[in-house]
């Protein structure tokens, strides 16, 4: 029997990391890639279409399979406590892996737009939860500032690790397919997961001739630095995982696109929940950014502006549904409430039917 051991120990030698790492791990990556043909129907056919569940990692989101990486080199160093700035999943990750190494962690995050799920978790790993009146934005400026006045480790996609860490989700894409795919759908906010999916394309092409993937990145309108050429000063959106107006990594995330012959598109808010709704239908439940990638799929798909046919497309659905529960109760169907009596049962049934 192989034991799986964590992204880290399975793909050691291909990352770029200082010998004083020392492993903590929750047995992240190893994710479903699941075939969606139902899906890929509905969206007009013609193409192999596969979801990779990076909501299926230990706290919920891809961003475990960073924060495993970030936090080894870390806690390896010695260093005693992690700060970052996030929008919920960063906060959470960032929380379970610190407690897993005894170490304390500080999570700097907007106030009022963190999903419920996310702010759950942070609280629930055991980190020091601090919100400021401010955006993702400002939160960032904050820790960044901070960790270079003190002794505390920076655990946002600015450090270098988590992007070593991301990237092994490319490899696990190539490992199931046997090649890279065609196209790689993927949502971006603070831009760190596009870049770090970029390199692992390339590393593992050069190793092993898997080809490239043309990559489309998205972004909410209402937070679409990106598409727009500038910062968003006050970035809205239903997705609050990527209502981010400064990202970090915006330069390496539009040579990526271009790199790849891809392309960094926005779609709208009712586009992102549309497509949550019809991946739920088809039995995978994600938080609203992580349908960003698909829906800008959907969006290129309808208006004739991409062309599938016989290509093999992944999409990248980055965090649980159970992380925004909220938004659920918001704006989908609510539970029918009837007596505890069989006939109301059965008429409702009948009636439903007819
Ligand atoms: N999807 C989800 C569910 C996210 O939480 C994030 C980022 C992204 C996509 C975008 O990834 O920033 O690498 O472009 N969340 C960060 C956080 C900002 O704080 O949890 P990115």
């Amino acid at each position: 029997m192989t034991i799986y051991s964590g992204v880290l120990e399975t793909y050691r030698p291909y990352l770029d990391i200082p010998a004083h790492t020392r492993t903590v791990t929750l047995l992240e990556g190893n994710t479903p890639l699941i075939p969606l043909p139902r899906l890929a129907k509905t969206l007009g056919g013609g193409f192999e279409l596969f979801v990779k569940f990076e909501g299926l990692n230990p706290t919920g989101s891809f961003k475990d399979r960073g924060m495993t990486v970030a936090i080894s080199e870390a806690f390896g160093r010695g260093a005693k406590s992690v700060i970052c700035a996030s929008t919920g999943n960063t906060a959470a990750s960032a929380a379970a892996y610190a407690s897993r190494a005894n170490m304390r962690s500080i999570v700097i995050i907007p106030a009022g737009k963190v999903a419920a799920g996310k702010l759950a978790g942070a609280v629930a790993y055991g980190a020091e939860v601090i919100q400021i009146d401010g955006s993702f934005d400002d939160a960032l400026n904050l820790v960044v500032a901070i960790s270079e006045r003190h002794p505390i480790a920076l655990v946002n996609s600015l450090n270098p690790y988590r992007l070593e860490g991301q990237k092994t989700a490319a490899f696990e894409i190539c490992e199931v397919l046997g090649t890279s795919p065609d196209w790689l759908a993927l949502p971006v906010g603070n831009a760190g997961n596009i870049t770090a999916y970029w390199m692992g394309f390339k590393q593992l092409n050069d190793r092993e001739a898997t080809g490239l993937p043309q990559i489309l990145g998205v972004q909410a309108e209402g937070a679409a630095p990106l598409v727009l050429g500038h910062p968003v000063e006050h970035p809205e959106t239903v997705a609050t995982a990527i209502r981010i107006g400064r990202p970090a990594r915006a330069e390496q995330a539009l040579a990526a696109a271009e790199e790849s012959k891809g392309r960094i598109i926005a779609v709208s808010d009712g586009e992102i929940l549309s497509m949550q709704k019809l991946l739920a239908a088809n039995g995978v439940w994600v938080e609203p950014a992580s349908a960003a990638g698909l829906a800008g799929l959907a969006h290129e798909l309808e208006h004739d502006l991409i062309n599938l046919k016989g290509k093999r497309v992944t999409a990248v659905c980055t965090g649980h549904g159970l992380k925004d529960p909220d938004i659920i109760t918001r704006e989908m169907a609510k539970p029918h409430v009837l007596p505890a009596e069989m006939n109301a049962l059965e008429d409702y049934l009948v009636q439903e039917r007819e």
